[in-house]
C-alpha cells in the first residue's frame, strides 16, 4: 500500500516558497513567510476536521450550526526547524494543544537520534498535525510518527515545506497510513542528506544560526 501526498499547488504559496528558496532572503523574510505558508497551509490539512451542529442563537432567530468537533487537535512540532511552522497553523487553528520532539539527525549516519518528547494527555482521542519543514531522507519523520504511534493518537498528518523523493518513499514504506501535505516535491537528496534543490539548512535559516 502507497501512501498519500496531497500536493498543495496554492499560487500564493508556491509564490512563498519560492522566495523562501531565495539565497539572499532575510532571516526576517525567511520566518515571516514559514508562517504565512503554514497558516495557508494550516487550511488545506484542516478541511477534513469533523464538524457537529450546535444549537445557538443569532440575534434574530435560533438555529443550527456548525461548528469543529472532538477533542482539541495536536499540532506536534519536531525540534527545532519544526518551531518556524508552529504560530503560522495557530492562527487558524488557536486553541490547538502543542507538543515537541526534540530529534537531531546524527551528521554521519543521518540517523535520528531522540533528546525530548512532551505530547498531551488523551492522546487516543486527538488528531495529530505533526510539522517538521524538510521531508529530506525521511529518517526523523519516519521516527516522529513511530513514537507518535505509541501514544495511540486518534490519526496524524504529516505537513512540510518541501519533500524530497527518496524521503517520501521511506516514509510510506514505514508510514503508508499517514498522509504527507506538502507545497513542493524536489529533485533528489545530495550526499550530505539535504534536498536539491530546495533551500538550504531550515533551522539554520529560520534562526539565523550560520
Ligand atoms: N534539512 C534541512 O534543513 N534542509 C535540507 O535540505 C534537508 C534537511
Amino acid at each position: 500500500m502507497s501512501g498519500q501526498v496531497h500536493l498543495i499547488e496554492h499560487p500564493l504559496i508556491q509564490h512563498k516558497l519560492t522566495l523562501m528558496r531565495q539565497r539572499d532572503t532575510s532571516t526576517y523574510s525567511f520566518r515571516a513567510l514559514l508562517e504565512e505558508i503554514s497558516m495557508l497551509m494550516g487550511y488545506e490539512v484542516t478541511r477534513d476536521l469533523p464538524t457537529e451542529l450546535r444549537e445557538i442563537e443569532t440575534p434574530l432567530a435560533p438555529m443550527m450550526a456548525p461548528m469543529v468537533s472532538g477533542k482539541k487537535v495536536v499540532i506536534v512540532a519536531v525540534l527545532r526547524a519544526g518551531m518556524g511552522m508552529l504560530e503560522g497553523i495557530l492562527k487558524v487553528l488557536p486553541s490547538a494543544r502543542i507538543g515537541h520532539i526534540g530529534m537531531y539527525r546524527d551528521p554521519k549516519t543521518l540517523i535520528p537520534v531522540e533528546y525530548y518528547f512532551k505530547l498531551p494527555q488523551q492522546m487516543e482521542d486527538r488528531q495529530v498535525i505533526l510539522v517538521d519543514p524538510m521531508l529530506a531522507t525521511g529518517n526523523s519523520a519516519v521516527a516522529a510518527v513511530a513514537r507518535i504511534k505509541q501514544t495511540r493518537a486518534r490519526s496524524i498528518k504529516y505537513v512540510c515545506l518541501l519533500a524530497a523523493p527518496e524521503g517520501i518513499r521511506t516514509f510510506h514504506e514505514h508510514h503508508p497510513d499517514v498522509p504527507i501535505y506538502t507545497p513542493a516535491i524536489d529533485q533528489r537528496l545530495n550526499d550530505h542528506g539535504y534536498i536539491i534543490p530546495g533551500l538550504g539548512d531550515a533551522g539554520d535559516r529560520l534562526f539565523g544560526t550560520k
